[in-house]
């Protein structure tokens, strides 16, 4: 048997969450098109689908966003330790530790249950956006701000970043970039989930492993690195030979190119459209105009697209969030994806334990320690 290096194209189980097409440039989730849930669908929505498998009626949308706000504020023991902690530290190694944290005051955590779990996801999604936005305001001399039980989750997002309250444009951007990174099948951080629930492990356990995969560079660490770039280009007149610069380096281009998307990624033309309807209520298109520059060199010369954290990063900069919280906005998102693919590991499991093959040596003689070199 010839292993398919990094796993490409393997089939490494069944799902009812999400389906991604490579050929076509198609994602849904739960049967819908992404299209439609970024046009039409707020992120609570979104959680309600991947989580229960259908769109919820009004009672169930109305009860769901209940439990969100009712659970957004952290244990008192795990505010301490945030204060406690390095405020300067990675961001993702902070929000990684403190979700660790957060299990040991969950009466829940051990519990396997289907209802427990998700009371956990639930959870897990009320409170990171509370970890990251306080994380971002310890850092800032500034106190973490109380959730604000009238707005709605993306609302309250940007409200505890900012300490303002977010116009509509923000909060609808907001909103579509946390639906569209929300699940992608069996993406490397969320493999990773069901790997560590298929041992009978728990839903912590199996997240903390997530947010470990989700922060390299070539996963969920890329839209970070997309606006250094962006801001290293600094004008759009300049992308061109940056780019090429790159390319003839033999370096990779942050946000373009996809293991499983040979096409447009569909995630990619909201967020551009974002980005630019950013720009120019901001009087200010300059992100818009060098991705946009960076973006055709690269289908240009590599014929390379861009993937979902190309435009994400250019919209989340422009919304005001600070560079190093972009890849911990993406795991407040993905936070729904990964609880949803835990639930659906548990219920039909079976340890995953791949093989591998072998490729060192075999029949080697012993021998003693004095007689090696
Ligand atoms: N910039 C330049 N070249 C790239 C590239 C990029 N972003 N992505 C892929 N390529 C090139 C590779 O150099 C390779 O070319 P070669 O065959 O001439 O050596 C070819 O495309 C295939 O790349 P490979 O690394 O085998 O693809 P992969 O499926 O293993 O990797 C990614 C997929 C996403 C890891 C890869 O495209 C990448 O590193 N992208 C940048 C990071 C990123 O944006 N990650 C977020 C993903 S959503």
């Amino acid at each position: 048997m010839i292993a398919a290096k990094g796993l490409e194209d393997v089939i490494a189980g069944t799902s009812s969450i999400c389906d991604v097409n490579g050929q076509t440039g198609q994602l849904i989730y739960r049967g819908y098109d992404i299209d439609d849930l970024a046009r039409y669908a707020t992120f609570e929505e979104v959680a309600y689908l991947l989580w229960y498998g259908k769109l919820p009626n009004k009672a169930e949308y109305d009860q769901l966003r209940e439990q969100l706000v009712a659970n957004r504020e952290l244990p008192v023991q795990v505010m301490k330790l945030l204060f406690d902690l390095p405020p300067r530290a990675n961001p993702m190694h902070l929000l990684r530790t403190v979700v660790s944290a957060l299990a040991v005051y969950d009466p829940d955590a051990g519990d396997n249950s289907p209802d427990a779990n998700l009371r956990k996801a639930i959870r897990l999604t009320a409170r990171i956006p509370t970890i990251i936005t306080s994380i971002e305001r310890i850092r800032s001399g500034e106190l973490p701000l109380k959730n604000n039980p009238e707005l709605s989750h993306a609302a309250n997002y940007l409200y505890t970043l900012k300490g303002t309250i977010p116009d509509e444009l923000s909060v609808r951007a907001m909103d579509v970039a946390l639906i569209l990174q929300a699940d992608h099948e069996f993406n490397a951080s969320t493999f990773t989930a069901r790997v560590i629930t298929s041992t009978l492990s728990d839903m912590y356990s199996a997240v903390v492993g997530a947010i470990g995969a989700l922060a390299g560079p070539l996963h969920g660490g890329a839209n970070e690195r997309v606006m250094r770039m962006l801001i290293d280009i600094g004008d759009a007149s300049r992308a061109e030979d940056y780019v090429k610069g790159l390319l003839m380096q033999k370096q990779r281009v942050m946000g373009f190119g996809h293991r499983v998307y040979k096409t447009e990624d569909p995630r990619a033309k909201h967020l551009k459209r974002l980005s630019r309807e950013l720009g120019e209520r901001q009087g200010n298109l300059k992100w818009y105009l060098i991705s946009e520059k960076v973006e055709e060199v690269m289908l240009r010369e590599k014929g390379l697209y861009c993937n979902v954290d190309f435009y994400s990063a250019s919209v989340q900069y422009m919304l005001g969030i600070p560079i190093d919280m972009f890849t911990p906005l993406f795991a407040s998102s993905r936070i729904v994806g990964w609880t949803a693919h835990v639930m659906e590991q548990m219920a039909d499991n079976r340890l995953i334990r791949p093989r591998a093959e072998y490729v060192g040596a075999r029949d080697l003689p012993w021998v003693p320690m004095e007689e090696r070199e």
